[in-house]
């Protein structure tokens, strides 16, 4: 290792690192959009899969043009706790129809479902607490990809 490194230089290499770690808040904030993606897919299959079992019709609908733009992660992972409440309302609402039908198995199948939603929420508020109080500086967002990563 050189004793002095040319100040200039080392000054933008350092600049460099610090850049090249910003580069990567996007990146993360899609990684974690598609690990969600494959589970969310996942979720759709187990109502498919449950209606198949049951002799009834799936009916694949029309979806939405997703958002393709990503903002900051905090700004993501708001958007995420939002769309996580709201899927935990829809997964409510089916259950009290199921109750208020007598449809038990329904009700059985719908039973993960509720408590899925209660750890997608706890998980999505844990990243976002954990973003307002360590930032969005690179090493809070290099910490949190590893802490996500061995889940
Ligand atoms: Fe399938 Fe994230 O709810």
């Amino acid at each position: 290792m050189r004793d002095k490194y040319e100040p200039k230089l080392l000054g933008e290499i350092n600049v460099q690192i610090n850049k090249e770690l910003y580069s990567g808040y996007p990146y993360l904030s899609m990684a974690a959009h598609f690990s969600q993606a494959k589970e969310e897919l996942e979720h759709a299959m187990k109502f498919y899969e449950f209606l198949n079992d049951r002799g009834a019709k799936v009916e694949l609908q029309a979806s939405a043009q997703p958002d393709t733009k990503f903002g900051s992660p905090i700004t993501v992972f708001e958007q995420v706790l939002e769309h996580e409440i709201f899927v935990t309302t829809r997964i409510h609402l089916l259950y009290e129809i199921a109750v208020v039908e007598k449809d038990y198995p329904t009700q059985v199948f719908l039973q993960w479902f509720v408590n899925e939603q209660v750890e997608e929420e706890k998980h999505a508020t844990e990243i976002l607490e954990a973003l307002k109080l360590g930032g969005e500086s690179g090493s809070a967002l290099i910490m949190m990809d590893k802490a996500l990563g061995s889940r």
